[in-house]
Parts: C-alpha cells; sequence; structure tokens
C-alpha cells in the first residue's frame, strides 16, 4: 500500500490498518510501564520519555544558546522527560551545520551550565524529578554550512546523494580525520564543565561519523572493511574518554542502523540485502562500543532528513509523497529498535520516532517498553508542538488531539531554511513559515 495519510479516530482503527499491513506496532493503553525508573550505568531516568534531539538553529553567532534556545529547553523540562539528548553541537566552527548551530567553547560554557541549571531545576518544579541530559557532539561533515552556505566536507563520493559529483577537494584525506576525532576531547571536557551527564559521539543522519560507516569505496585507512569504517568513530571516542574527569560522565552515540541506501552507499544493509536491513555490523559496533567504553545506553535511528526523511521520520507532508505507507515505515523503525535490543539485552535502548501515530504515539511508546523492545522512547515533533505531552499522558493516561503534532514537516522546513525551528502549527505566535 503507497503513502496513506493519517486518518485513524481510535486506537482500534490503528490496530486494524496496522494488521493490514503486518506492521510491528506494539500498541498499549496502560502508561504505567512508561512511568518506571530506568536504570542508565550509574545514574538512574526517573521514567522511559526522552526528548530526542531537536536541533533549533537559534544560537548566537558564536554558538551560544540564544533566547529561543532557552526558551525550547524549558519548555521540554516543564514536561518532566525521563531523559533529555541535547541538539547537536558543533565540535568545531568549519563544521557547523549552520551559521546558528549551537557550539560550546572555553568562552560560552557558564551559559550551557546555567541553561542545564535551569532545565533541572524546572522539572524538579513540575514534576519532582530532573532528567538524564546528554549532549550531542557533531561533525555536520557533507551537511557543514558555517556561514549559511555549503561547505561539504565528505567522507566519500556518494551517487544517491550526489546528483553532481562534489569537487574532490571536499574528500577529507586521511590525516585530516586526526583534527575531527581531537575535537571531541574538548568536546568531553567542555560538556563535562557545562554539567551534562553524558556525551553522545553522534552517528547517525549520514553526518561525517555515520557516513564513514558505510566508506566502502573509500581507499585508505577510514574505508573498505569494517574496521577502517568504524575507525573514525572509535578514534572519536578514544579521544573524548581521555578527557572524562568528573565521575558518572559517560559516553553513548545516537546510531543510524539503516541509512535507507542500498550497498555500497549504506551502513545496515550487505551487498544482498538489497534495502532490507541487515543488523549485523551495526549491533557488532555496539558490542564493541558496550565492552570498551561501557555505554549505559544507545540511541537508534535511521535514514537521513535531507534525502529519505520518511525513512527518519515517517509524515503526512514533505517535500515529496513516499511511495510506502508511514506505518510501514514506523515499522521498519520499530522492527530495527526491538532487534537490536534482543541482541543486546544488557543495554538500554532508546527509540526513536514515536511522534507519527498522533494521539496514540503515547500508546505505541508504552506498547514498545511494555513489550520489552526497547527501554525508553524517544519524541522530537511531538517535543515542539507539544511540550506537555508527557504530563498529559502521566495524569490522563491519553494526548490531547488538539495539541499533538500533525507532522505537516514545518519545523523541518524552518530547519533548512536556516531559520529558528519550531512548531508552526501549536506555536504560531513564535515560528512561521
Ligand atoms: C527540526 C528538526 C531538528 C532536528 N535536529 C536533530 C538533531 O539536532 N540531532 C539529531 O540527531 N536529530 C535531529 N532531528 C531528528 C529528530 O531527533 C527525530 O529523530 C525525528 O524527528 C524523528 O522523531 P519524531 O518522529 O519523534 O519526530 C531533528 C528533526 C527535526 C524535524
Amino acid at each position: 500500500m503507497g503513502h496513506v495519510p493519517f486518518h485513524y479516530r481510535t486506537l482500534d482503527e490503528l490496530k486494524a490498518e496496522a494488521a493490514v499491513l503486518s506492521a510491528f506496532l506494539p500498541l498499549s493503553e496502560d502508561m504505567g510501564p512508561l512511568f518506571e525508573p530506568l536504570p542508565l550505568g550509574d545514574l538512574s531516568a526517573p521514567n522511559r520519555i526522552a526528548i530526542q534531539p531537536m536541533e533549533g538553529t537559534d544560537g548566537l553567532p558564536d554558538g551560544t544558546p540564544g533566547p529561543l534556545t532557552v526558551r525550547r529547553y524549558h519548555r521540554f523540562a516543564m514536561g518532566g522527560p525521563g531523559l533529555i539528548w541535547f541538539e547537536a553541537v558543533a565540535t568545531k566552527p568549519e563544521v557547523r551545520a549552520s551559521a546558528h548551530q549551537l557550539q560550546l567553547t572555553e568562552q560560552n560554557v557558564g551559559n550551557y551550565r546555567r541553561l542545564l541549571d535551569e532545565i533541572r531545576e524546572i522539572s524538579m518544579k513540575a514534576c519532582g524529578s530532573c532528567p538524564v541530559i546528554v549532549m550531542q557532539a557533531t561533525n555536520s561533515g557533507r551537511y557543514s554550512k558555517p556561514t549559511g552556505v555549503p561547505e561539504p566536507r565528505i567522507a566519500y563520493h556518494c551517487p544517491p546523494l550526489e546528483p553532481e559529483p562534489l569537487d574532490d577537494a571536499c574528500v577529507i584525506s586521511d590525516d585530516e580525520h586526526k583534527s575531527f576525532e581531537d575535537a571531541y576531547a574538548n568536546a568531553a571536557k567542555l560538556a563535562q564543565l557545562a554539567g551534562f551527564d553524558g556525551l553522545d559521539v553522534k552517528a547517525c543522519h549520514r553526518y561525517l561519523a555515520c557516513e564513514l560507516l558505510s566508506a566502502y569505496t573509500r581507499p585508505g585507512l577510514y574505508g573498505g572493511s569494517y574496521e577502517n569504517r568504524t575507525r573514525f568513530l572509535k578514534n572519536c571516542y578514544a579521544a573524548a574518554a581521555g578527557a572524562i574527569t568528573a565521575n558518572r560522565f559517560f559516553l553513548t552515540s545516537r546510531l543510524n542502523v539503516y541509512d535507507g541506501f542500498p550497498y555500497p552507499y549504506g551502513f545496515g544493509v550487505t551487498e544482498k540485502s538489497g534495502l532490507t536491513p541487515d543488523l549485523t555490523e551495526p549491533i557488532r559496533l555496539i558490542h564493541e562500543l558496550r565492552e570498551q567504553y561501557h555505554i549505559p545506553l544507545i540511541n537508534i535511528t535511521m535514514g537521513n532528513p535531507y534525502k529519505n526523511p520518511h525513512v527518519n521520520r515517517p509524515y503526512d507532508h514533505g517535500a515529496y509523497i513516499p511511495d510506502e505507507h508511514p506505518l510501514t515505515g514506523i515499522s521498519r523503525m520499530m522492527q530495527g529498535i526491538r532487534d537490536i535490543t534482543n541482541a543486546c539485552p544488557d543495554l538500554p535502548v532508546l527509540g526513536s520516532a514515536f511522534t507519527y501515530p498522533r494521539q496514540f504515539a503515547g500508546n505505541l511508546a508504552a506498547g514498545m517498553v511494555q513489550s520489552k523492545s526497547c527501554a525508553m522512547a524517544g519524541f522530537g515533533r511531538m517535543a515542539f508542538a507539544y511540550p506537555s505531552f508527557i504530563q498529559d499522558l502521566r495524569a490522563n493516561g491519553t494526548l490531547n488531539p488538539k495539541q499533538i503534532c500533525v507532522t505537516c514537516g514545518g519545523c523541518a522546513q524552518l530547519l533548512r531554511q536556516g531559520t529558528p525551528a519550531g512548531c508552526v502549527v501549536r506555536d504560531r505566535e513564535v515560528y512561521r513559515l
């Protein structure tokens, strides 16, 4: 079945459509499991709902959180999430995704510290709990736009992403990787000073560390074999680990276990699997990170927000109409999350892309946690539209259809324009296209 926009009035209608599509969509009306605490290494998340990283393109020119950044995190904190996965923060100025992407520096670390204190205080006052807070450290690689115009730095030429091949000068040399890796030591040092609980060595959505995972065609130290393709990510971990001084500070990743591109241009597929995920390598990588760096959780995602956003965040409205049913997209994501959970039973898995089922999104989150398909459910667009959704789930066991995200794509469009991103439907006094 092709693309069919959301039209379900009841949970039973949604279940019936999922059954027709043979979609894996565990749905539960019991919200209890979402409000159980979750041990994460030496820490504990007060509940099983996370805010996924949502870049707002609203930092000041030097990377300091701007007034709208502060407003977004205050709103997230009010809902009392179990974990906030703080948005992409650039590890070097030349690999910022926009002139307004956040960047943590010696000069502005105090501003971050203040914001984190406020987040914890607001959440404590509103809900009696403090979220675990992870900083996403990024190198935008192919999507670098430090002054607002593209300055791509790529792992290899990737035809699905390059209708016109980019200049060879965009390809990062083996030697250049070293300074990009070293930047993760500084990111870890500053993240600890700011008061984050952990650092995400971001490896998703085809930003640099993610793109390298599929660099089959790249010659040299960073391409070809599994060992070479994972070298950058592991070197970034080694650099960050060497800078850890704070007790209980941890490393983790938001990891694409599937990119949605065929071999030899995507991670999580094999020569023979076509576009069907094959999670053998992602599972091997997660085991290695767990063993070597004691990651206390892993955040699983898929797809590329530029080329195949329907894989990353199934939607009703976007730049193109996908040729798959949105519930099939959700099912691919939920199956991937479940398969990683089953393969790594001792490691808490945070799942992505829970927003699409609208007023039934809480039922999917509860169903996934209750069926032990993931340990924690992460919401992106819903948090922009309806920041108090966690309070409503806790208090009423349901979401208000008048406040939910309608997956219109407006927030992503604002992000692509390089203007502050937020909900153009539910928060339209602030955000307009
Ligand atoms: C405006 C916008 C900004 C985003 N920023 C980030 C980011 O900084 N880091 C990241 O890993 N993912 C980012 N994402 C992806 C989301 O975290 C999430 O994976 C995606 O929206 C799917 O989840 P959802 O269905 O709950 O929205 C962003 C998505 C949008 C729409």
